[in-house]
Order: structure tokens, then C-alpha cells, then sequence
């Protein structure tokens, strides 16, 4: 049994009982968080990329905690250098952690950090945890590699954002759906700004249309998988 905590934005908490692993903590300046940074309680930081949207209360959430950062090796190089414990990995790579296992993918979008330092590729990152399989888009484009993720993984949920803009907007992620074929896709990376406006219900629907499960979730629900 898996539980999945949307936070907002790209924000998720996944919590198997034992283990509580944190996706790009963006609490913070974030108009929408539900929790304070405070109240984050995870052994594990996954990031896709530097942004600060993205990248967030990573340090606070780890110096708290003794967390683990888990990124692509220049963005984890970054963490280690403010004295953080990270993971360093790569695109295309896999390993097992004690919750389970994170492989990153490619994402199409830039990272660098709030100093505009390069900090390695931007990722999506597939988190097979607590026997359910969860593929985190980060921020991308639409990219038909998709369908090979889709074809390589089972894939329970598909994190996909539809906010327009700096990613996918809703038509682009509709068809980011059909390539993944997720038993449940949930819209991320919206309405966080005025520039990322975009309804959540529309995305639902069409992707409904499509033949697929969708599920939008408020800001700060819980959902077992
Ligand atoms: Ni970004
Ligand atoms: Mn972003």
C-alpha cells in the first residue's frame, strides 16, 4: 500500500508506512502549499531539476531531517556542496533504495539553480514504491519517448504537468497520457502562478475521453494506491 500526498504544484509526498519519500518540496513561496516546510518529515528528497519552484526547501527539509537527496549528479554535487547527504545518479540510470527503487528519465526543460548556476539535466523520475509504480514528469515538454516509458514500465500513476507556459499545456499532456498508458494520470504544475493558469477538469475530461483514469486532487489530499 502506497499513500500519495499532493502538496501542490510538483509537490508530493509518497509514504508506504515506513518510508516517506518528498518530490520537489516547493513549500515555501508557495502560494498553494497546504503544509509549512516544518511539518515535512521525509528520509528521502527527489528532485527533478534546480528550480526553485522545484528545488524549494530541499536544504531546510534535509538539514531537519538527515535526509537523502537523490538527483542527477551535477544538481547532488550542488546539495553535497552545502553540506546535504546526496545520491548522485543520472539519466537512464536505476538503483534500489531502502523504499524502493528511482530510475530518471529525460525531461525537455533547463535547471539551474536561483544563482542561474547550471545544475546538470532537468529529469522525470519513475519511483516504483510500496508495490505501485509512480512516473513523475518533472517540468517538460511533450517528447514521444514517453510511449517507450510507457512500453518499458507499468506505470500505476502518471504525474504529468499541464500548466503551459514553461511545460506541456493541457492538449500536449492529454496526449502525454496516451503515450504513458497510466492506470491514473493526475494534472501537476498548474495555477500555482497567473502564468501556469489552466483548469484541471478539462485535462480530466479529455483524458477520460481518451479511454484513461484521471484524478485531480486538491491541495493537500491524500490518496491510497
Ligand atoms: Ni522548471
Ligand atoms: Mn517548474
Amino acid at each position: 500500500m502506497l499513500k500519495l500526498r499532493y502538496l501542490s504544484h510538483s509537490a508530493f509526498i509518497l509514504d508506504d508506512g515506513e518510508n516517506q519519500v518528498i518530490i520537489d518540496p516547493f513549500i515555501s513561496g508557495n502560494p498553494t502549499a497546504p503544509i509549512s516546510a516544518d511539518e515535512v518529515k521525509a528520509k528521502y528528497i527527489v528532485l527533478t531539476h534546480a528550480h526553485g519552484d522545484h528545488f524549494g526547501d530541499t536544504l531546510k527539509i534535509a538539514e531537519k531531517n538527515g535526509s537523502i537527496v537523490i538527483a542527477v549528479n551535477e544538481l547532488a554535487n550542488f546539495v553535497a556542496r552545502n553540506g546535504v547527504k546526496s545520491h548522485n545518479m543520472h539519466i537512464g540510470g536505476a538503483y534500489n533504495f531502502p523504499f524502493g527503487k528511482v530510475k530518471f528519465t529525460i525531461a525537455h526543460h533547463g535547471s539551474a539553480n536561483n544563482d542561474d548556476e547550471y545544475m546538470g539535466e532537468p529529469a522525470g523520475v519513475i519511483i516504483s514504491m510500496g508495490g505501485k509504480t509512480i512516473y513523475h514528469a518533472g517540468d517538460t515538454g511533450l517528447f514521444s519517448d514517453m510511449k517507450l516509458i510507457g512500453e518499458i514500465n507499468d506505470i500505476d500513476v502518471f504525474l504529468t504537468p499541464i500548466g503551459d507556459n514553461f511545460t506541456m499545456g493541457i492538449d500536449d499532456a492529454v496526449r502525454a497520457v496516451d503515450f504513458v498508458n497510466p492506470k491514473l494520470a493526475i494534472p501537476i504544475h498548474y495555477n500555482t502562478f497567473p502564468v501556469i493558469e489552466a483548469d484541471p477538469n478539462e485535462f480530466a475530461a479529455k483524458v477520460r475521453a481518451n479511454g484513461h483514469k484521471s484524478l485531480v486532487l486538491a491541495y493537500g489530499e491524500t490518496i491510497e494506491l
